[in-house]
């Protein structure tokens, strides 16, 4: 059976950048997805942890560049981006090892990444629209190339 999990992003996660918003949107899903592939099948590859943790990179080096091109104070934010990156590629070797459950660190993952929306990306948004001079749009784009525009 091909699972689909549809939009996972709650709309109260929304921070109004839609590049931003649409990667967030992607790892949502993607986690889900993984997510529900595990309860399904009692087994949730590793890889997929892996992948997860991929899509977390590629996301933060997006909004590195954002807030570079908006000439915005990065360095707090590139700090939390990398202690994390740092804690989850640790608990992706301990997976491999075969000491932790990858649902766990999924579910870890997504709590995280919640809170990280909620808390510091909804400044970052607010400090982006200053910067750029104008409002942001809650207007969500087609997610097929979120990822791929800024590869
Ligand atoms: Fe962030």
């Amino acid at each position: 059976m091909e699972l689909y999990v549809a939009g996972q992003l709650p709309e109260a996660l929304l921070v109004g950048v839609p590049d931003i918003d649409q990667q967030h949107e992607e790892i949502f899903n993607r986690i889900s997805l993984l997510k529900a592939q595990c309860l399904e099948s009692g087994f949730a590859a590793v890889e997929g942890f892996a992948d997860v943790l991929e899509l977390f990179a590629q996301h933060f080096a997006t909004e590195q560049m954002l807030a570079e091109e908006a000439a915005i104070d990065f360095g707090e934010h590139a700090s939390i981006h990398q202690d994390t990156l740092r804690i989850l590629y640790k608990a992706l070797s301990d997976a491999l090892a075969g000491d932790q459950d990858v649902y766990s660190l999924l579910r870890y993952a997504e709590y995280w990444f919640e809170r990280h929306i909620g808390e510091d990306d909804r400044l970052f948004a607010s400090a982006l629209s200053a910067a750029n001079g104008r409002h942001t749009s809650q207007q969500r784009r087609p997610l097929s190339s979120s990822f791929s525009a800024h590869a």
